[in-house]
């Protein structure tokens, strides 16, 4: 694992920005696999202005998210499918047929976790998956106490999240209570990974991934196994983190 620690929310999405660019200069055709919630937004920003200002190409980028709520139909605002229209893919110059979610309106959630598997596996698998945390240390909607060999399906939220997430509600009780969401085998199988996290309210879920035992109970532990993961956190999420581990960090400025 690679830490970087940096000054600022905006920095962070800055230096994800810079990782997955580099990704696609190296490799036009690469597969990402993307996040929502807040915590990409800076990153999605930062990506955006490369396109703008430099031209970084998306036409051959294939791109497949964690995750989607249940019962939320693309055109629904709460929905993962328009996040991520509204926050980047109508931005930049990615083909429409190349943009992957899970289909939150499927009739069989288990064959629809077999297409989606079934789809990466078709592209050749993940090149880059970003992950953000939550505070309960999931990643994507593995919640704790996760089955660490799941492939993409159908997950029952925690009420830690359901919580979390009502902010972008009216009330906790609109939030869905189940979503599909890509499985931890799924993400290990990514060739790299990095993990994003800001604010104070992350840092325990942060030492618990970097730091504490890989058990099921936190499921971004399991990055600790895997073998090439960039952590890219701002100082308050780091905040836990024991000083021999930000000893050996890049700090940045910004
Ligand atoms: P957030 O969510 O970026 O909105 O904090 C992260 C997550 O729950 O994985």
């Amino acid at each position: 694992m690679r830490l970087i620690i940096t000054n600022s929310y905006e920095q962070m999405g800055f230096e994800a920005a810079n990782i997955v660019a580099g990704q696609i200069y190296l490799k036009p055709d690469s597969v990402l696999g993307l996040a929502t919630g807040s915590t990409p937004v800076s990153m999605y920003e930062r990506l955006v202005a490369v396109h703008r200002t430099v031209g970084l190409d998306f036409s051959e980028v294939t791109t497949f998210n964690l995750d989607e709520y249940i019962g939320m139909g693309s055109d629904n605002p709460q929905s993962y499918h328009y996040f991520m229209q509204d926050k980047f893919f109508r931005h930049i110059n990615i083909k429409p047929e190349n943009v992957h979610l899970p289909d939150g309106m499927a009739e069989d959630m288990e064959a629809e976790g077999e297409r989606y598997e079934k789809l990466i596996a078709a592209k050749g698998g993940i090149d880059l998956q970003v992950l953000g945390i939550g505070q309960n240390a999931h990643i994507g909607f593995n919640e704790p106490d996760v089955k660490f060999a799941a492939t993409t399906h159908k997950v029952e939220l925690d009420e830690e999240t359901i919580m979390a997430n009502s902010r972008f509600f009216n009330h906790a009780d609109e939030v869905p209570r189940y979503a599909i969401s890509m499985g931890i085998k799924t993400i290990m199988m990514a060739g790299h990974v990095i993990l994003l996290a800001n604010g104070r309210n992350k840092a325990k879920a942060v030492y618990k991934a970097l730091c504490g035992d890989v058990t099921p109970e936190a499921p971004a532990s399991i990055l600790q196994l895997h073998r090439d993961v960039v952590v890219i956190v701002d100082r308050e999420a780091a905040e836990m983190l024991p000083s021999e581990i930000r000893g050996v960090t890049i700090a940045r400025k910004g």
